[in-house]
């Protein structure tokens, strides 16, 4: 039987750390980071994701402001609202939910964000500082850089002769996490749904990272004995079990059946996903310590 990660005890750890710099911050310079977070539509699990984000902010002593635009919200309006929040000195991250609403372009509008307040990590230039090795310069993606705290607790800093396989190759996930363990030395392989037999690929990794969205896909015999399995899918099924109409979340990972072969597993609920508001949090805070030009905490 492996071990389970507690994915909230590790994003508590972090929170804690946020809200002791954030403290820091205020009382050397008087100055508190401030996070902007727009959503546009009615979209309702978008609308739970941002509340969660907006919560935790104040939680961390973040000044939060959210900014939710209707479904009719024009492209020119939305990069108005960020032009604005560009040029605003109490605001030191941007984030703009995604998936937007059909009608609007997501990529020009994070590309129109600054850099330096990019705190999900989307900016090409964030993601070419991830794939250049460079992890110190900019804000690398929320919830590859979670993964990558489970990966540093197992398996330590230096990745070096261990094989990384990365399900899914998402712009927002599977790059800059396959780009985070090859900076740590790890020999990693992005596989992807054109892959070829996909399970011998898998059993090959140490450290396996499935990130597809299709449920429970990732088999026990897919799993080398004692890897460690990192599940960052939330998918919704249905329930029957727990009354009509009802579901469950899983992830990409068939838990009960990996969970005996693994060495290290994470559930979901409860794994990578309390990470990315954490990590969010903390690019925050990074992005604040920066614009006042003090040295950045780690988290
Ligand atoms: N929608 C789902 N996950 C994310 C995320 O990490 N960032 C943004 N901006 N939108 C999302």
């Amino acid at each position: 039987m492996s071990v389970r990660i507690d994915g909230k005890q590790v994003a508590a750890e972090v929170i804690a750390k946020v809200k002791t710099a954030t403290a820091a911050l205020e009382a050397d310079v008087r100055v508190r980071p401030g996070l902007a977070v727009i959503i546009v539509g009615d979209d309702p699990a978008s609308h739970a994701y941002v509340s969660a984000k907006s919560k935790m902010a104040k939680e961390c002593g973040i000044t939060s402001i959210q900014h939710t635009l209707p479904e009719a919200t024009t492209q020119d309006e939305l990069a108005s609202l960020v032009q604005t929040l560009n040029a605003d000195s109490s605001i030191h991250g941007i984030l703009v939910q995604l998936p937007l609403p059909k009608h609007l372009s997501s990529d020009p509008i994070i590309q129109s964000i600054l850099p330096e307040k990019d705190v999900d990590g989307l900016h090409v230039v964030n993601a070419g500082r991830v794939a250049t090795g460079d992890l110190d310069g900019g804000l690398v993606s929320c919830t590859p850089a979670g993964a990558m705290v489970f990966v540093r607790r197992i398996h330590g800093e230096d990745l070096s002769g261990l094989n990384a396989v990365v399900i899914g190759r998402s712009n927002l996930f599977g790059k800059p996490m396959s780009a985070l363990l090859l900076a740590a030395n790890a020999t990693v392989t992005t596989a992807h749904s054109r892959t070829k037999d996909l399970p011998p690929v898998c059993r090959n990794a140490d450290i396996l990272v499935a990130a597809v969205g299709r449920p429970e896909m990732v088999k026990a015999d897919w799993v080398k004995p004692g890897a460690t399995v990192i599940d960052v899918g939330i998918n919704r099924v249905p329930a029957p079990d727990k009354g009509e109409g009802k579901f469950r979340l899983v992830g990409d990972v068939a838990f009960a059946e990996c969970e005996k072969v693994a060495g290290v597993i994470t559930p979901v609920p409860g794994g990578v996903g309390p990470m990315t508001i954490a990590m969010l949090m903390a690019n925050t805070v990074i992005a604040t310590y920066r614009s006042a030009g003090r040295k950045t905490p780690r988290f």
